[in-house]
């Protein structure tokens, strides 16, 4: 997996305050711009005028990390992010991974520092290019759907895992968003049958669309948690999957600016007091959906999984557990199977 994925591994980015702690000290310490300004750390850019000088790539890119690092819409927990963005955005208008000794043309010039004002906005860049990379499968991307996340890939990996062994295998993903865990089942597992539904029409809509480009069948529809299935799969489905909007309704307001800022809120949460309520939703009708012995797999952060597990726990199901995966090893799924 490449370090541009690794970077968009931060979803809620809902990482433990201590370990953040422990990354941005990590991070001062190696970078020699910061500089230690009244007990924090701040960032020394100096803006250049560009015009009239033909700049290699190398020094591009230290102008754009520069602009990305005294951007206060992005969360900078992540060491080398800015980097990674800065290359990511560069090899896009390049149309290839630059090299450092690149010289880069007026016009490319102008476009990436384009790029790179929107992205010090917060702008996701998923949004400022159209599209995202998610195990393999390039995913179209617009405002007003959820961004999907790397650290939804360890999701998609512990659904495909129970599917492929089956012979003819069901899978449902609530919440799909872009079509995101659905897609990658249905290129993974093919002999499966994927139904993926969202309470957002734009969200089924780009998921068809998706689903279309790349040649895969999954069944979209729009409804409420388990509303837009066919009843007639009821007492079928395999592997239900699950990425919900998890954050609490006051802790909305604590996410990052590139978040909170560009996301659709209902994305974001479902406005419950513990961010718990789509997950009781989802544990009090998945039995109706699940065969004997089918899992659910929710999504959820370090920070939640212990609730996630009781509910789960509390609601019947069987060999509950709290896994843990990903790049950075910090996503939890919380795996359960249906109760007798
Ligand atoms: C965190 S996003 C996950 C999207 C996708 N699974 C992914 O990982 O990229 C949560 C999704 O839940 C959807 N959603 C919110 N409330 C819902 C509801 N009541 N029923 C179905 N979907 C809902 C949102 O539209 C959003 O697409």
């Amino acid at each position: 997996m490449s370090l541009i994925s690794g970077v968009s591994a931060i979803f809620f980015a809902r990482v433990p305050r201590a370990f953040r702690v422990v990354l941005d000290a990590f991070g001062a310490a190696l970078d020699p711009f910061a500089r230690s300004v009244g007990g924090g750390t701040a960032r020394v850019y100096e803006p250049t005028s560009y015009h009239g000088r033909p700049m290699r790539a190398r020094k591009l890119i230290r102008t754009a990390i520069a602009e990305l690092k005294a951007s206060e819409a992005i969360d900078h927990w992540q060491k080398g992010r800015e980097r990674i963005e800065a290359e990511d955005l560069l090899g896009f208008v390049m149309g290839d991974e630059p090299d450092p000794e690149d010289k880069v043309g007026d016009a490319e010039r102008d476009v990436f520092l384009g790029l790179v004002a929107r992205r010090a906005t917060g702008e996701p860049i998923p949004y400022i290019k159209g599209f995202t990379e998610f195990r393999g499968l390039e995913l179209a991307s617009e405002p007003g759907v959820f961004v999907p996340r790397d650290s939804s890939e360890y999701l998609a990996e512990q659904a495909v895992k129970r599917l492929r062994g089956r012979r003819s295998p069901v899978h449902v993903d609530l919440a799909t968003g872009a079509g995101t865990i659905a897609l990658s089942v249905a290129n993974e597992v093919p002999k499966a049958t994927v139904y993926g539904t969202d309470l957002s029409e734009d969200a089924v809509k780009l998921a068809r669309r998706n689903a279309r480009r790349l040649g895969l069948k999954v069944r979209f529809a729009a409804g409420d948690v388990f509303g837009g299935l066919p009843t007639t799969i009821a007492g079928t489905v395999d592997v239900i999957t699950v990425h919900p909007p998890y954050v609490a309704m006051d802790e909305v307001d604590d996410l990052p600016d590139e978040i909170k800022d560009w996301e659709p809120v209902h994305t974001l949460t479902d406005r419950s007091s513990d961010g718990l309520g789509f997950v009781r939703q989802t544990v009090a009708e998945a039995p109706t959906w699940l065969r004997p012995k089918g899992w659910l797999l929710m999504e959820t952060d370090p920070d939640r999984a212990r609730d996630v597990k009781k509910v789960m726990t509390d609601g019947g199901f069987r060999d509950v557990q709290s896994t843990k995966g990903g790049d950075l090893k910090i996503t939890r799924v919380i795996v359960g199977r249906r109760p007798a």
